[in-house]
């Protein structure tokens, strides 16, 4: 059977169809696998509430938050008790244990079909190649997953939403998705008498989740020790519980209007009360950045919106709720499975994958090449400039062309550096951090100099890359792959 993976910064969830009606592959009670890994010489390696629990003793060894990192430059590999993990080997831990939770999740709803085929993984709206090509490679090799497609995580939760019971068709909603790393924006249209069922217009990132809410809290948190001790001081495992205090104090406070506690910390017990006021007064700023990104697509988008649509586990804050309600009174606000919706979103889409009427999403970026060429020969100054070749916006798949030239007789391959950007222009200079990797095109033989190669880049329904070279004298093709940088 096909599955769909809502892989959370915080938590993950595995979901099928069971008797053509989505649902999680968790037993009941659980919220989903906490994204947390574990590792020491004695225990081995550990993933989700057994990490947790390990983590409060030692913190040095854990890993929160990794899919985050996976796009950090600074951040190659972690070392945890003397071990190196790369971030491949840590994502592809998780998959692993994810795998395991649904093989349980199918065994216990006692569907006919025991086996995993394939996953659909929903990722945020905005991740790059090097992130996608970094899930799949983890999930495959080292969770011998078979990665079907990628589906944004917006999307996916409004696919679920229009699959809802008692959902109408021929609205256009804008989901708001606030998860524990990312939130995601994306307004979607669902129409069945068009040529796409569901019909992505926009959609849009920031790196902005609850665990910024977390940090903010364990802040307030520290200073109210602070105020009764001054000279406390907070060692790693101090932390740690700092943080766990400030998610245990944010999620009552989604409920209470005030809540108080206790840390015990150096052996010490410290007396704390926050109040969700204060709670959303440090807190406000982010919930702006948000709205930001929401109002910056719905100034774009001409259609009407019908409704607001908020999942994520974070929108279970009030101050979600209230900020929709007074930006916008005239639409009206659904809180919508918030920790669900994405997971069985992409559990439908999995039996969707190949059907083309099912969903047009967009390309999120701009791909574009710069070409070795020979600079002794053709002083050519335009060198540093990008020449793109797939642009932002367009939907997806999405194909273009480019040509690039033997510079000598007999040259068996070529290189040419790829750019990933959201620059909409032809031709632009390169800016840092858009330099995403090399793509090789190997094996032409019988190759002249000023022959001309026809590279062929497509970004798949999944926004994947993929790619195709043929020499044009010869009409032979070539082998042709990327190889992307800081991987
Ligand atoms: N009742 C609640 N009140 C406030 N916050 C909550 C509540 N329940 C869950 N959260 C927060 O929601 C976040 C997790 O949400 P979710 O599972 O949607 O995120 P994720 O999928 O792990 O992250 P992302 O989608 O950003 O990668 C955590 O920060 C968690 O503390
Ligand atoms: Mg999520």
């Amino acid at each position: 059977m096909k599955i769909g993976i809502d892989f959370g910064t915080s938590f993950s969830l595995p979901a099928a169809l069971i008797n053509n009606t989505p649902s999680t592959l968790l037993s009941s009670g659980q919220y989903g696998l906490p994204s947390v890994f574990y590792f020491d010489r004695g225990l081995g390696v550990l993933i989700g509430n057994p990490a947790e629990d390990q983590g409060s003793r030692h913190p040095e060894n854990v890993v929160r938050n990794v899919k985050m990192e996976i796009s950090n430059p600074d951040k190659k590999e972690f070392k945890l008790d003397g071990k190196t993990f790369s971030k491949k080997q840590i994502v592809g831990h998780i998959f692993r244990e994810i795998k395991r939770v649904a093989l349980e999740g199918i065994e216990y709803k006692q569907l006919v079909s025991q086996k995993i085929d394939g996953a659909v993984v929903s990722v945020p709206a905005a991740f790059t190649l090097r992130e996608l090509n970094l899930i799949r490679d983890a999930a495959q090799e080292e969770a011998g997953l078979n990665v079907l497609g990628f589906i944004r995580e917006p999307v996916a939760a409004a696919i679920s939403y229009f699959n809802a019971p008692g959902s109408s068709d021929e609205k256009t909603i804008l989901v708001y998705d606030l998860g524990g790393g990312t939130c995601d924006v994306a307004i979607v249209r669902s129409d069945k008498n068009s040529k796409e069922w569901y019909k992505v217009i926009d959609s849009d990132m920031k790196r902005i989740g609850g665990r910024d809410w977390d940090k903010l809290l364990g802040e307030l948190i520290k200073r109210k020790c602070r105020e009764q001790e001054p000279y406390i001081k907070f060692n790693a495992r101090a932390e740690n519980k700092i943080l766990k205090a400030a998610i245990n104090a944010k999620h009552n406070l989604s409920k209470l209007d005030r809540y108080s506690s206790y840390i015990e910390i150096g052996g010490d017990d410290y007396d704390f009360e926050i109040t969700r006021a204060e709670f959303e007064k440090i807190t406000s700023e982010l919930l702006q950045e948000t709205m930001k990104i929401v109002e910056n697509l719905k100034s774009k988008c001409a259609t009407k919106i019908d409704y607001i649509v908020c999942v994520g586990g974070s929108s279970n804050m009030p101050q979600v709720r209230k900020a929709f309600e007074k930006n916008y009174p005239d639409i009206e606000i659904k809180v919508y499975e918030p920790e669900k919706a994405i997971a069985l979103g992409a559990a439908i889409y999995a039996e969707h994958l190949k059907e083309e009427y099912f969903l047009r999403d967009i390309c999120k970026f701009s791909y574009g090449a710069r070409y070795v060429q020979n600079f002794a020969k053709y002083k050519d100054w335009n060198r540093l400039r990008i020449y793109n070749i797939i642009y932002k916006g367009d939907a997806l798949p999405v194909s273009g062309e480019s040509t690039s030239y033997k510079i000598e007789d007999g040259q068996s391959s070529t290189y040419i550096a790829i750019y990933e950007s959201e620059c909409k222009d032809k031709i632009y200079l390169p800016e840092e951090g858009t330099h995403i990797g090399e793509i090789e095109i190997r094996g032409l033989r019988d190759s002249k100099e000023d022959d001309e190669t026809l590279l062929t880049m497509t970004i798949d329904r999944s926004g994947l890359m993929q790619l195709k070279a043929v020499d044009k004298r010869t009409g032979k093709s070539a082998n042709v792959e990327i190889q992307l940088k800081d991987y």
